[in-house]
């Protein structure tokens, strides 16, 4: 189970190498070491910690950090330019970070406590991935397929009055505005994807940094992380756990605010307390209810399930065991906490559509998919699951599978043939 951590490590250190801006001879300060204005990722040194880019006169509306399994990211923007800083973290540093607590009063100073040592390994500016004036420009005209199909993504959030949807292209957000269409209704199951497929972009807004800025996951693109585990392994009904699997996971112990622990794979469990976060922002708080099983737990699940509900109820939302995405490290089910209360029971959570629609809608921007939908039981082998997230590490294919309403199996085009 260490083999991914030190395979991760070696990546940052190998890519630190060749750092867009390395750090310079001497031993600046602070103020000489900040690029100056105008410049390019080229040709400016680095800031030599997360502490002095912390320091550095900037817009703070403009700034977002992440953790990435051993990596620290912190993204901001400086006189124009958005810089994405990255720093490694010790396994210490990490568990340090991971274990901070974002409903804790003092959160801000300790996570400041932690980051501001950090020693920056890797810098670049993220402005030529920024969409200019002309290119915003050539987009009016076009319909939403052609936008989607081109690599933005929705999620974000739209508003009907105004017929402004907030999309994302690569790190940046904008607002995308299309031509008046009189019979949009915001119903629960309005779907963004398909209402503006054929309407055409009016203008186009850039606003800033979007959600996926942190995204560093193509610095792990390589031969030596195709060694690690495969993010979208298909386990079902019909695909069994890898034999290998378990000795090349890497997990590691999340705890959820009821004082339970649990095993997640690393970087699944880094993005979860992301996802977690940003929804407790909105006082929507889902805790860690079931994660990593071995089989023989999985055993004692599919025992108690039958003991208490029956055959065909436990087959319906419970795997066989071996042949359960819990195996994987991957999959995390979730309970709710509302004004109080732990929602945990099934029925009792699919009932819970409006916390779960929001909590939907944000899934891909943390490499998150919804694993079980509702209407392709056909497809999946099992019952809709509102609460069972599958971690799959890519926010732009999670993005594919949520926005075009797919299940994993018909992403990977492994759809079960049941009319044997
Ligand atoms: N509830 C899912 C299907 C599992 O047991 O893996
Ligand atoms: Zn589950």
């Amino acid at each position: 189970m260490k083999k991914a951590i030190v395979i991760i490590l070696s990546l940052v250190l190998a890519l630190s190498m060749f750092a867009a801006c390395t750090k310079s001879g001497g031993d600046p300060s602070p103020s000489e070491n900040a690029p100056a204005e105008n410049t390019t990722a080229a040709d400016v040194p680095a800031w030599k910690t997360i502490g002095e880019a912390l320091a550095a006169e900037k817009d703070e509306s403009s700034e977002q950090s992440a953790i990435y399994a051993k990596v620290f990211v912190y993204v901001f923007e400086k006189d124009g330019t958005y810089w994405r800083l990255t720093a490694e973290l010790s396994d210490e540093e990490s568990a340090a970070l991971s274990a901070l607590d974002i409903l804790d009063e003092d959160y801000a100073e300790k996570e400041k406590a932690l980051i501001t040592p950090l020693a920056v390994t890797k810098c670049e500016s993220l402005n030529e991935l920024k969409l200019s004036d002309e290119d915003l420009a050539a987009l009016v005209g076009k319909t939403g397929k052609e936008l989607l199909d081109d690599g933005w993504n929705t999620g974000m959030g739209y508003n009907l009055d105004s017929m402004e949807f907030y999309w994302e292209h690569g790190p940046f957000a904008y607002t995308v505005t299309f031509e008046k269409q009189e019979d949009l209704e915001n119903t629960d199951d309005f779907d963004e994807t398909a209402a503006v497929a054929e309407l055409k972009v009016a203008s186009v807004k850039f606003d800033g940094l979007g959600n996926t800025c942190t995204d560093i996951s193509e610095y792990f693109d390589d031969e030596e992380q195709d060694a690690a585990i495969d993010y979208l392994v298909l386990v079902n009904k019909q695909n069994k756990l890898p034999d290998d699997w378990e000795e090349t996971v890497d997990l590691a112990e999340g705890t959820n605010s009821l004082d339970e622990t649990y095993l997640v794979e690393r970087k699944a469990l880094a993005q979860f307390e992301l996802l977690r976060a940003d929804l407790l922002k909105d006082g929507i708080d889902i805790e860690l209810d079931s994660t990593y099983r071995s089989v023989k737990r999985q055993q004692e699940i599919w025992d108690e399930f039958e003991a208490e509900k029956g055959l065909e109820y436990a087959q319906t939302y419970v795997a066989v065991p071996g042949y359960s995405e819990h195996h994987t490290g991957l999959a995390i089910d979730v309970c709710l906490i509302k004004d109080g209360v732990v929602i945990s029971d099934n029925d009792d959570m699919i009932a819970e559509k409006e916390i779960f629609a929001e909590i939907h809608k944000r899934l891909a921007d943390y490499g998150f998919i919804l694993r079980y939908l509702e209407g392709k039981e056909d497809v999946t082998g099992y019952g809709y699951e509102p609460w069972h997230f599958r971690y799959i590490d890519s926010p732009e294919i999670a993005h594919e599978i949520m926005d075009g309403g797919l299940t994993l199996e018909e992403y990977l085009g492994a759809v079960p043939d049941t009319t044997e």
